[in-house]
């Protein structure tokens, strides 16, 4: 089946932090899709010629990548807007509640059914997710992803130390990880995750044996928090001393790899950038949870003085959004608190490519080149009425920042997942 798109198209593939070849756009693109895969991208006026009986539809707006979720928690759908703490007494008061409720198969089924529509509604279609303790919330998800074709990474969350009710053992983590990934192996398109919660929720026998678990599969992600809020960090030193800081305990049982995902990365030192630079490891910048949380701003400075491998979260239920295309705007935001005004490109590929290449997945999705499964959405500069004042005659990086600054769901006007269409949105008021 080859179905053509024409569209005016952006994608960025690398960094584009003076390399602005990066930046691919077509002002009229034509992208050919076979049987969900990207088979030629282009100018319309030069590609028609070589396909010129495929069926084809016309979309107004702007094509970009599906956006990829770095790091995001479903069973906090619910929990999102929670009024009052900071990291540790929020975990307490509002998540761990919640999440307690997860035990229930049939509760686990529901949440993840609205998470991922919403992921589809917000216009990402790829993400890196957090479950909770229970072997059969993985399930949902993946059951659930399924049904809908999404490229979901994701894996039991391991918390041999946490509350009564979300608790964990050495032995019983180990086992019902290693039955996920037996079960889920090769099937849709999901991908595992070692799932530690943080270093202050394991005791040292369980994070030693995640770093086996990862040792013993290849395939998989190391998923989990680091240096995110003061206090958390002050809890890292105390139950720690002998490590150089809090990357380093993660390191001191085999979780520093080129594998590894740490959500936030707030609070580093100089030596642990280093050590994520020569590992390979990556942060998921997660900025509207740092703000709802009182964590801090994300130094990009730092990060780009050190080679670090970066992608955009929403850290939802600390997170106040699902939208990866408004989590830019306050990326931005984060960035001018510490003296960098980050590019609307390399926020776009923050959001895509960047992500997409901390989840190892950058070989199947993030910049729609050729080869690349079809994973999309179609951006709409006029979807509010400010937006529509704003970005009219305005250039690409004008309009991408707009979108960026004040668009958020109700920008994304379809979302394509193997070039079928997922979502989309209800005609808005304003427009004919
Ligand atoms: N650290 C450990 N658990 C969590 C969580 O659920 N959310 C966030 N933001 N940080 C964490
Ligand atoms: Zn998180």
């Amino acid at each position: 089946m080859i179905h053509a798109f024409r569209a005016e198209i952006l994608s960025v593939s690398r960094d584009p932090t003076g390399d602005p070849e990066a930046v691919r756009h077509e002002p009229d693109g034509l992208l050919v899709v076979e049987d969900g895969v990207v088979v030629a991208r282009g100018a319309y006026a030069e590609l028609i010629a070589r396909f010129p009986q495929v069926s084809m539809e016309s979309l107004s707006g702007l094509m970009v990548p599906g956006f990829v979720d770095a790091h995001v928690h479903y069973p906090q759908t619910d929990r999102i807007a929670s009024h009052g703490e900071q990291l540790l007494d929020w975990l307490e008061r509002h998540i761990f509640p919640a999440e307690t409720a997860f035990a229930d198969k049939g509760h686990a089924d529901g949440v993840a059914a609205f998470f991922l529509d919403e992921l589809l509604r917000n216009g990402t279609t790829s993400a890196l997710v957090y479950p909770t303790v229970h072997e059969q919330s993985v399930d949902a998800l993946f059951e659930a992803a399924c049904a809908r074709d999404m490229r979901i990474v994701s894996g039991k969350v391991l918390m041999d130390l946490g509350p009564e009710g979300l608790r964990d053992d050495l032995a019983s983590g180990r086992a019902a990880s290693e039955a996920l990934i037996r079960r889920w192996r090769g099937r849709g398109r999901l991908g595992y995750a070692i799932t530690p919660r943080f270093a202050l929720a394991s005791t040292d026998a369980q994070l030693a044996d995640a770093g086996a678990l990862l040792a013993a599969h290849p395939e998989a992600l190391l998923h989990t928090h680091l240096a995110e809020n003061r206090r958390e960090c002050a809890e890292v030193a105390a139950r720690f001393p002998q490590a150089a800081d809090y990357l380093d305990v993660y390191d001191r049982f085999g979780l520093v790899t080129g594998r590894s995902v740490f959500a936030h990365g707030i609070h580093l030192s100089d030596r642990a950038c280093r050590r994520l630079n020569e590992s390979g490891a990556g942060i998921a910048v997660c900025p509207s949870s740092n703000f709802f949380l009182g964590s801090g701003c994300f130094d990009f400075e730092q990060a780009q003085r050190h080679g670090l491998r970066l992608g955009l979260g929403t850290d939802v239920g600390a997170g106040t959004t699902f939208s990866l295309l408004h989590t830019q705007g306050i990326a931005y935001q984060a960035g001018q608190m510490k003296g960098t005004a980050l590019d609307p490109f390399r926020a776009l590929w923050l959001a895509t490519a960047g992500s997409a290449a901390l989840l190892h997945i950058a070989d199947r999705v993030g910049n729609l080149e050729p080869g690349q499964e079809a994973d999309f959405l179609v951006l709409d500069p006029q979807a509010t009425p400010l937006l529509s004042r704003r970005t009219r005659g305005a250039d690409l990086a004008q309009r991408l920042f707009a979108l960026q600054v004040l668009g958020d769901d109700r920008a994304v006007a379809r979302t394509y997942l193997l070039g079928r269409l997922v979502h989309r949105a209800a005609r808005n008021g304003n427009r004919t």
